[in-house]
């Protein structure tokens, strides 16, 4: 039976600009990328690995990955800032602290979108000696792409939509969210508390 009170409130929720928002990835189906690449690092790199994991976005992906990778493994963490005309250009806002020469090395990544990021990246640790250096992105979009750039593991191939949670964000907010959400980049702007209120409703 509906209620008066349900039926207005799913008329709200029609006209609402939050509507645009949408789960892409939950909670199961994000542990289960994780479970996926982390079996396949696993497999691949029997004597160990460095992960080196880009800030702040991989911080979820990573914290899962980990899990999923019970062997020799170790951490670092990079941080970039882009700059410049169109925000082109990058440089690093916080660096390695392991020695990465001679080393195994997998980039941990949020997304790839243009791939300058990841481009960069792959330069650094290369520059450092690294031995190999390959990528593992919770999300590939492929659409946008500038540079060609291979991406070794791959969680999940997106379209041209914005995406927030799980570590991603918009303005620094939403990375806490346990799910990975759609959502109108203009809609969240104009609306920044629309996202939690639709999520708790849910
Ligand atoms: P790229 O250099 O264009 O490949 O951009 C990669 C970086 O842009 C990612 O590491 C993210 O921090 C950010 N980014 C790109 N698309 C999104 C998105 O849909 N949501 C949140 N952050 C994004
Ligand atoms: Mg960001």
């Amino acid at each position: 039976m509906l209620l008066a009170s349900d039926a207005s409130r799913a008329d709200r929720r029609v006209s609402r600009p939050a509507d645009a928002q949408r789960t892409l990835l939950g909670a199961g189906e994000l542990s289960a990328i994780a479970r996926r690449l982390g079996g396949e690092i696993r497999r691949d790199y029997p004597d160990g690995v460095v992960l080196v994991a880009l800030l702040k976005g991989s911080i979820c992906f990573l914290a899962d990955l980990v899990r999923e990778l019970p062997g020799p493994c170790e951490l670092d963490f990079l941080a970039l800032s882009a700059y410049g005309d169109g925000r082109t250009r990058v440089r690093v806002v916080k660096d390695l602290d392991l020695e990465v020469a001679g080393r195994d090395v997998v980039v941990v990544l949020d997304i790839v979108d243009t791939g300058l990021t990841l481009a960069y990246l792959l330069r650094l640790i290369a520059l450092r000696g690294a031995r190999s250096t390959v990528a593992c992105a919770l999300l590939d979009r492929q659409s946008r792409r500038l540079l060609p750039v291979e991406i070794r593991y791959v969680g999940h191939v997106i379209a041209d939509e914005h995406v927030v949670g799980y570590g991603l964000d918009l303005d620094e907010r939403y990375r806490n969210l346990p799910s990975l959400e759609v959502a109108d980049e203009a809609e969240l702007r104009a609306e920044p508390t629309a996202m939690f209120e639709r999520l708790v409703r849910r």
